[in-house]
């Protein structure tokens, strides 16, 4: 039904999960598999959209017809985001940015001390980049954001949602539930999108791609309507 209303589209989707080095060989992470992120990324293809995807460390294979660039942590993810977003009509920030990051980074792998049954790890807040990209001038260009909650209570789900879109300054906002066996990993997937007055403008369930295309449908029609 959507053909390829996306043609002529400079869509960046940010995908995965960042990782935060420790030391050589050990990173702070999170369960983000990227499936939901690289879904978009290959529906808005599909739609005949110029797509680059800026992959943090993905569980699934990188969709075809898309540039990539590969980022890990959440400051490489920041640079690639700003670069790609200049010239994006639209970016969708899906990848699952680590709040904070080791205070630094050790050279050498960090040893265990005999008797020490216990070590404190420092850690310090990174940038929060769809904020950052909400609050720079970002005429022509539709934000959307994703906010995963483990909030059981679809009412108080949406609320978060709506103050999260606020806070960051996303034109839309994708709100889903996630829990051990649920969004993080899975396949299917279940969503509402809220828009820039805080109204419920779609929503969208079932596999991952089926989400893509509902998410799409939306933006879709935001950009045929020239508005955000
Ligand atoms: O605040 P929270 O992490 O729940 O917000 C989720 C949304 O913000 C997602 O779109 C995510 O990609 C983005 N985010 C970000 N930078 C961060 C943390 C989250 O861009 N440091």
């Amino acid at each position: 039904p959507h053909g390829r209303d996306l043609a002529g589209r400079r869509i960046v989707v940010s995908a995965g999960g960042t990782r935060e080095p420790l030391d050589p060989v050990r990173f702070l992470g999170n369960r983000s598999s990227g499936k939901q992120g690289v879904a978009i990324a290959e529906a808005a293809a599909a739609r005949g959209a110029d797509v680059t995807l800026v992959a943090a460390n993905l569980e699934v294979g990188e969709p075809g017809g898309c540039r990539v660039r590969a980022v890990s942590t959440a400051l490489e993810l920041r640079e690639a985001m700003v670069e790609a977003a200049a010239a994006a009509d639209v970016v969708v920030m899906a990848a699952a940015v680590a709040d904070f990051r080791p205070a630094s980074v050790s050279e050498a792998k960090i040893k265990k001390v005999d008797g020490e049954e216990r070590m404190t790890l420092e850690l310090v807040r990174n940038p929060d980049i769809l904020a950052e990209l909400g609050a720079a001038p970002h005429d022509g260009t539709l934000l959307v954001g994703f906010a995963a909650e483990t909030e059981p209570d679809s009412e108080r789900l949406l609320e978060l949602g709506r103050g999260k879109r606020r806070a960051k300054g996303a034109d839309l906002l994708v709100v889903n539930h996630v829990g051990w066996s649920k969004g993080f990993a899975a396949d299917e997937n279940a969503v509402s999108i809220i828009g820039p007055s805080d109204e419920v403008l779609a929503e969208a369930s079932g596999s991952k791609m089926s989400v893509a295309h509902g998410i799409l449908d939306v933006v879709a029609a935001r950009l045929a309507r020239g508005d955000d």
